[in-house]
């Protein structure tokens, strides 16, 4: 039986850049494009060359102007502060035209770059939208990161201002973001000319005279300020990610493609209509943050909610249900990670019986892959559809996913559905050449991406294309690793590189031995990646002390511990370094953490016959079983 999923599919891929015209008649252009897709320009060709639009005029304006400016846009939800706030869109665009006005008068204009650097307060997304409403590109960094990566994302994306807070809000603690802004401007050789902090009322900052100013009277005093129209293929934001070294890929997204296929999503995948209320448990310094708490629900006309606080503990283990009840969510939207705590402190989810769920609808999950145990309790327990779908902040959207817009169908538990219309994907072996249906391999999309995948690195192509497209001619490479099974079902099974996901979070172990081998008593060091039956992954790291190193090992360990901390953030997560007397190598020299990996895992460590010695492995058995 052909599904309402093989037929849009079909009609994709009968005539890709028709389908992807009909879903951009959703949105207002003030100059339609020339040409659906133009493979001369960028990277691997652009979308919607020629055309012109405003994604904040999308997301805000054009709903105002159709009557609904009283729907409500947003609603804060801040257990961590102890508030909630309703904005509606005729409030949020006066709001957002002010920060924008703000910002030109300051001097920022179309393609400068903004940095943001805050919690999960409205005033987020008010400045990200400010700046896609004069055509400025921001560029948000998680508060979880440490001033050393804020340093290094202020000097490769050369912001003209910075947008903070005073600070952010973790249990037990107040995260104080200005000392560390103040930090990351003085490492970085890049200097913003000022910065606009909100004072939050828990927490004033010092404001550095001739720099900084308040963000609420910058606001106040400013005059409003209309939307720009830019070019469809002009750069909305850059996203930084974990690549496999030290330096961050400064991820780059379009706007034309990116606002046209977020708004299509929402309908073909989320299957929401702007009366409905959806919730992304995240944060909007993660992709998903930028795509589903701010964009695709405001492209559509929903109301968003955005929440500070966490799954569990602010105060307890029902907080997602409380805001689901509370506010009438239709769709949620959070990462296994979080399940997993909730089901740890809640296993048979008696939290549930407080709250009215009716309105809820689909749970759909991302970020690392959902073990089938968490989703198979979470369906039963909420009596829900569990969707659990793959992505990347390269592609902005779903790559695999169910769709609730075609009939909904929840993938198998551990599967992340079906590929999305506009996504060729197929399993390639290391040589490129496409593999049969059920092998494992390499998860490759045949070009060219569809609108919202990244159309380049900041200001590089081709570091892009070094990144993604030369292994395999023809292809992008996800770095995934998996297989399509005989329905077509897609199983994403892990990374084929050195980047590791914990709690949802991606990050790089690469960076994370750089950053052990600065400390000078280290020789040599390799992290890998553990389960964790929480966060999914925990980074574990093995260290080689320099010969003649006598000073005790435990407090070697902890210095350790917390240079990590130091240099990348609190969100590494890293609390192990074990002290091993040698690392296990091939006879070439390359450090075996696939081995080292499966003996933290529990696992035999089947080393490869090119192995060195293998009495290295024991020394890493003994170190895991004394830890
Ligand atoms: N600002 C400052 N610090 C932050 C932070 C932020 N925005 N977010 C996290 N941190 C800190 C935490 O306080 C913690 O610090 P600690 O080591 O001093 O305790 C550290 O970073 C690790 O945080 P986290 O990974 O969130 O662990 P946790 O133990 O605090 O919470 C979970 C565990 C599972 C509840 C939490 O990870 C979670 O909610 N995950 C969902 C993730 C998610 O939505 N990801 C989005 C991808 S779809
Ligand atoms: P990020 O760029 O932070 O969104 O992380 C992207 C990576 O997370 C992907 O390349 C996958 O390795 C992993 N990932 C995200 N969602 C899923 C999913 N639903 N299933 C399996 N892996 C996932």
């Amino acid at each position: 039986m052909t599904t309402a999923y093989d037929q849009a599919y079909a009609d994709w891929t009968a005539n890709p850049s028709g389908w992807w015209e009909d879903a951009a008649k959703g949105l207002e252009w003030s100059k339609p494009w020339d040409r659906a897709f133009d493979p001369a320009l960028g990277a691997f060709g652009q979308w919607f060359a020629g055309g012109e639009l405003n994604v904040c005029h999308n997301a805000l304006d054009r709903h105002v102007a159709a009557g609904r400016g009283e729907r409500t846009a947003l609603i804060w939800d801040s257990p961590a502060a102890g508030t909630q706030r309703r904005i509606s869109y005729a409030e949020l665009t006066d709001a957002v035209a002010r920060l924008a006005g703000a910002l030109v008068a300051r001097g920022v204009g179309r393609g400068d770059r903004v940095v943001i650097y805050m919690p999960m307060v409205p005033e987020a997304a008010m400045a990200m939208l400010a700046c896609a409403r004069i055509g400025a590109i921001h560029s948000v960094v998680f508060g979880g990161f440490a001033a050393p990566e804020l340093a290094k994302r202020i000097e490769d994306a050369r912001p003209v201002a910075v947008i903070s807070a005073s600070c952010g809000i973790e249990p037990g603690r107040l995260v104080q973001y200005k000392p560390m802004l103040d930090e990351a401007i003085a490492l970085s050789a890049h200097k913003p000319e000022f910065c606009l902090i909100l004072q939050r009322p828990m927490l004033q900052a010092e404001l550095t005279p001739g720099r900084d100013a308040d963000l609420l009277a910058a606001m106040a005093e400013a005059t409003p300020c209309a939307c720009v129209p830019v070019a469809a293929t002009d750069p909305l934001y850059i996203l930084y990610t974990s690549g496999t070294t030290g330096k961050p890929k400064g991820v780059v997204r379009d706007c034309g493609g990116y606002a046209v296929a977020l708004h299509r999503s929402m309908t073909m995948i989320y299957g929401v209509t702007p009366d409905d209320v959806y919730w992304c448990a995240s944060d909007v310094g993660w992709v998903v943050g930028h795509s589903y708490i701010v964009y695709g629900p405001l492209l559509l006309g929903c109301t968003t909610v955005m929440y500070e606080g966490k799954p569990v503990g602010t105060p307890d283990a029902g907080a997602f249900w409380r805001v689901c009840a509370e506010h009438g969510v239709r769709v949620l939207f959070t990462a296994p990670t979080a399940l997993r705590a909730i089901r740890q402190r809640d296993p048979e989810l008696g939290f549930l019986a407080q709250h009215d769920l009716s309105k809820l609808e689909a749970l759909f999950l991302a970020g690392e892959r959902c073990d089938p145990p968490t989703a198979i309790w979470a369906a039963a327990h909420l009596g829900k559809p569990v969707v659990d779908h793959w992505w990347q902040t390269e592609t902005g959207w779903a790559i695999t996913a169910g769709f609730r817009g075609f009939g909904l169908f929840a993938p198998a538990p551990g599967s992340g559905g079906r590929p999305c219309p506009g996504y060729h994907l197929s399993v390639l072996d290391d040589h490129g050449a496409e593999l049969p249906r059920g092998t494992q391999g390499n998860l490759a999309i045949r070009l060219p991406l569809p609108p919202g995948c990244a159309p380049t690195l900041w200001e590089s192509d081709d570091a892009y294309r070094r990144s993604y497209l030369s292994d395999f001619p023809g292809w992008y490479r996800t770095g995934d690793a998996g297989e399509i099974d005989a329905t077509g079902d897609v199983w994403v099974m892990g990374r084929t590189d050195d980047i590791i996901n914990v709690a949802g979070h991606r990050l790089s172990t690469g960076q994370m031995e750089e950053i052990l081998s600065g400390h000078p008593d280290v020789a040599e060091c390799a992290v890998i990646g553990a389960a964790d039956s929480l966060k999914g992954q925990t980074p574990l790291g093995f260290v080689v002390l320099k010969a003649g190193v006598d000073r005790n090992e435990a407090e070697i360990a902890r210095e350790l511990v917390v240079l990590v901390r130091e240099k990348l953030g609190p969100v590494a997560a890293f609390k192990d370094a074990l002290i091993v007397p040698r690392l296990p190598k091939t006879r070439s020299g390359k450090i075996l953490r696939a081995s080292i990996r499966r003996l933290a895992d529990g696992q035999p460590a089947n080393p490869p016959p090119t192995i060195d010695d293998p009495a290295a492995l024991d020394d890493i058995a003994q170190a895991l079983s004394a830890a």
